[in-house]
């Protein structure tokens, strides 16, 4: 422990079913943090493919194989993206699945310098369960879970919480009511969750609003720009600038120590 925290709040966004709207939350999130002047990076965790790049309209082509090598250092790999938030792209790369883990412990090792450098690194999280996604998720300050009404959409959320909660633990968590049809079902929906989990798990979820289904979020996608600049007053742009007011204004706050920075600690562990 070093004492004093560092500046960049390290905030996960999660989901127990894949498809919900993850990458494209965190896309808009780190958008609207920077239109709103913060310095914030956005890390695409889904190695092997490259969706917060292309959601971004950016062109990616860098070797993720060469960062876990140790021959390509990160700063090579921050792309500047719209409103200038940094990101940094998922692979493709082929040696991916064999040395994932070491990926992620030289990506966390390297980003270190940077947490002085950003108000906000939000991480787009991979679909599933396994260790390093676990690991990746509950490492960071807080995390901003996606919750659907579809009933696999709801248990798998509980289920990943649940693993959350009984292993590394979660310093926040904020929900989203991901692709409801309005506000009241978003709100109907976030209370279903919070009482479940309220009875199971020792969290204190806080609603950070719905984000309802909004056929703009496929045309910006389809543009390949962030709804929140090509659509600004859609109904899921009014969603993904409340969830970047919860983060703007304080919901997460950077770990007191300074120590712990994206599964780094996880992953010396491992290693
Ligand atoms: N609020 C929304 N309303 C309507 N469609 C949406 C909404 N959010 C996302 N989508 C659509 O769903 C698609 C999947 O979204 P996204 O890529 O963000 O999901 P994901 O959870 O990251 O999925 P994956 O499991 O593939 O990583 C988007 O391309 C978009 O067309
Ligand atoms: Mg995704």
């Amino acid at each position: 422990m070093n004492g004093h925290a560092r500046r960049a709040r390290v905030i996960a966004v999660a989901s127990g079913k894949g498809g919900l709207g993850r990458s494209t939350l965190a896309a808009n999130l780190g958008v609207t943090l920077a239109l709103a002047g913060r310095k914030a990076l956005l890390v695409d965790l889904d190695f092997g493919l490259a969706d917060a790049a292309t959601l971004l309209g950016i062109n990616a082509a860098v070797d993720l194989d060469g960062l876990a090598a140790g021959t390509t250092p990160l700063s090579a790999m921050t792309l500047a993206g719209p409103a200038g938030l940094d990101l940094v792209p998922g692979g493709p790369a082929g040696e991916i699945p064999r040395s994932r883990e070491l990926l992620l412990r030289r990506l966390a090792q390297s980003m270190r310098p940077l947490a002085d450098r950003y108000d906000d690194i939000i991480v787009d999280t991979t679909t599933g369960a396994s260790p390093e996604v676990i690991a990746s998720i509950g490492d960071s300050d807080g995390v901003i879970l996606l919750v659907g009404e579809e009933p696999t959409a709801f248990m798998n959320a509980y289920g990943l919480l649940r693993l959350l909660a009984h292993g590394p633990g979660i310093a926040a968590l904020g929900i989203v009511a991901a692709q409801v049809e309005d506000e009241a079902a978003g709100a109907a929906l976030f209370q279903r969750f919070a009482s479940l989990a309220a009875r199971f798990l020792p969290v204190q979820p806080s609603y950070l609003g719905a984000l309802p289904v909004d056929s703009h979020v496929r045309d910006s996608v389809m543009a390949r720009r962030p709804c929140v600049q090509l659509f600004p007053d859609c109904p899921a742009s009014l969603g993904y600038r409340r969830v970047a007011g919860a983060v703007a204004g304080g919901l997460f706050k950077p770990f007191a120590g300074g120590d712990r920075f994206l599964a780094l600690e996880g992953h010396h562990a491992l290693g």
